[in-house]
């Protein structure tokens, strides 16, 4: 097997400009990218990609795969999981380390994922630590997290079984911050939803569409203001706002960053694509998540936020469950369904299509949302989200003029439904390199379990 790739005269996007080049691959790293390149190895694997979009593997910083939520454990793996991921042109993750035992440390927390992980990712990974409570010992092991680790984002809920008290929040920001680590939080008022759930349920209102009712926008835009004001009281400790899905928490974002504070925002495709009319559906469960899908009009405002650059990045929070066994739990009572939908394969398409195709970003643009900015942020530039000399051979080849219609039968998951279901694409990933390794090509997943690496990731520094 030849370890030369020379990729040629596509045109080659990163998150500034777009133009026609050659990129030269060697053991897994990019060698060069020219206008031409015309020195190369004589049993180099020459590809053309003439008329294809070549660009920064995508980075998905927003995954749950392997997880136990208590009720279940989702249904992807990190074989099957970055198996979609890879197929879909993403070629890292940084996956969420689940909930330990209670009293669970962070260090023991990693050493239970990366075993996880190891033998079965097919692309390259990294985790975010999870604070599930705080105290001392916790406290501590955060800076050699991040020092010897390499881990350099945690993730704190303000809802569900781990939820955070301010108490606990305010130390856990103070300490990051000092580490040069990023804190990342799942911003939703627990005793509001906790309330609206008992009143509805007390009512009869069981069914799975109750589920949007029970958390409502407010809930979501009220933590994130909290947030946000709590991250300042800490002395403006960075702050990275997950699957933010309506207008009222981004207009709370914009009005931090008009006020110089470090804080940056996540959207999924899922609060791009779909509202909450999919409550009304036979089919509902499939689209249990939290936060919910919003109405109709929110998705307006989140794309204007990605046009406007007040969104920084998107991903997927794929967290997948079965809709014909593991989503029924909550055919009765929306409050016993799993929450989570799987979409780690349609990011990429999904994003190109309705963004680039459709003319509402720059292909430069979705490059700055799906790579760089996420490589940016958690510190795995320029080793990832670049296509320059130096950077790992991550790449993903889009063909502008496929058009294919979303299928669950396309993908390469371990669930059995896709929320994205009959939705068209326009554009498609036809080709990813893993580290110089083809590991998807025209829909065949070619890549092999065990090959990705764990990534050691710099520690978090402060850059817009
Ligand atoms: O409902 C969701 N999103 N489940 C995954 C965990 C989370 O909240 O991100
Ligand atoms: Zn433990
Ligand atoms: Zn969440
Ligand atoms: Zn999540």
């Amino acid at each position: 097997v030849s370890t030369t790739i020379l990729i040629r005269q596509g045109l080659v996007v990163d998150h500034q400009q777009a133009q026609q080049a050659d990129i030269l691959i060697k053991d897994g790293k990019i060698a060069d990218v020219a206008p031409v390149i015309s020195a190369f190895p004589a049993d180099t694997q020459v590809i053309d990609a003439s008329g294809l979009y070549v660009m920064p593997g995508g980075i998905d910083v927003h995954t749950h795969f392997n997880i136990d939520v208590g009720i279940a454990r989702s249904s992807d793996d990190f074989y099957t999981g970055t198996r979609a991921a890879a197929c879909g042109g993403t070629t890292s993750v940084v996956d969420h380390m689940g909930f330990g035992p209670k009293g669970c440390n962070l260090h023991h927390q990693l050493a239970v994922y990366k075993k996880y992980a190891k033998e079965n990712a097919v692309i390259d990974y990294s985790f975010h630590g999870v604070i599930q409570h705080i105290n001392e010992e916790i406290l501590s092991e955060m800076a050699s997290m991040v020092e010897e680790e390499g881990i350099s984002s945690f993730k704190l809920y303000l809802t569900y079984g781990y939820k955070l008290d301010d108490e606990s929040v305010l130390r856990a920001l103070i300490q990051l911050k000092k580490v040069n680590a990023l804190t990342t939080v799942h911003p939703e008022n627990d005793a509001a939803i906790a309330m609206r759930r008992e009143m509805l349920l007390e009512q009869g209102k069981t069914a799975p569409k109750y589920h949007a009712e029970s958390r409502p926008l407010e809930c979501e835009a009220e933590a994130i203001a909290r947030m946000i004001n709590l991250a300042k009281l800490a002395g403006d400790a960075p702050l990275y706002i997950v699957h933010l899905s309506n207008g009222l928490g981004l207009d709370y974002v914009r009005l931090a960053r008009r006020n110089n504070q470090p804080v940056w925002a996540e959207t999924c495709p899922q609060y791009l694509l779909l509202d909450d009319s999919c409550y009304e559906r036979d089919d509902a469960l499939k689209f249990i998540l939290s936060p919910p899908l919003r109405p109709q009009e929110e998705r307006d405002k989140l794309w204007q936020g990605l046009i406007d650059g007040s969104i920084d990045t998107v991903a997927t929070d794929h967290c997948s469950f079965t809709y014909y066994d593991q989503k029924q739990r909550g055919k009765d009572n929306f409050s016993a369904c799993p929450n989570g939908m799987p979409g780690v394969e349609n990011r990429m398409p999904m994003l190109f299509s309705e963004g680039v195709m459709s003319k509402r970003i720059s292909p430069s643009r979705f490059v700055e949302l799906t790579s760089y900015l996420p490589a940016k942020l958690f510190g795995l530039y320029p080793q990832k989200g670049c296509l320059a000399k130096g950077a790992d051979a991550d790449l993903v080849l889009f063909d502008p003029e496929q058009q294919v219609t979303t299928t669950h039968d396309l993908l390469h998951d371990n669930t059995d439904y896709t929320p994205y279901e009959g939705m068209n694409c326009h554009g498609w990933p036809i080709m990813t390199l893993s580290r110089g390794r083809v590991v998807a090509c025209n829909g065949e997943f070619t890549g092999r379990a065990g090959n990705g690496r764990f990534i050691r990731r710099k520690p978090f520094e402060h850059q817009k």
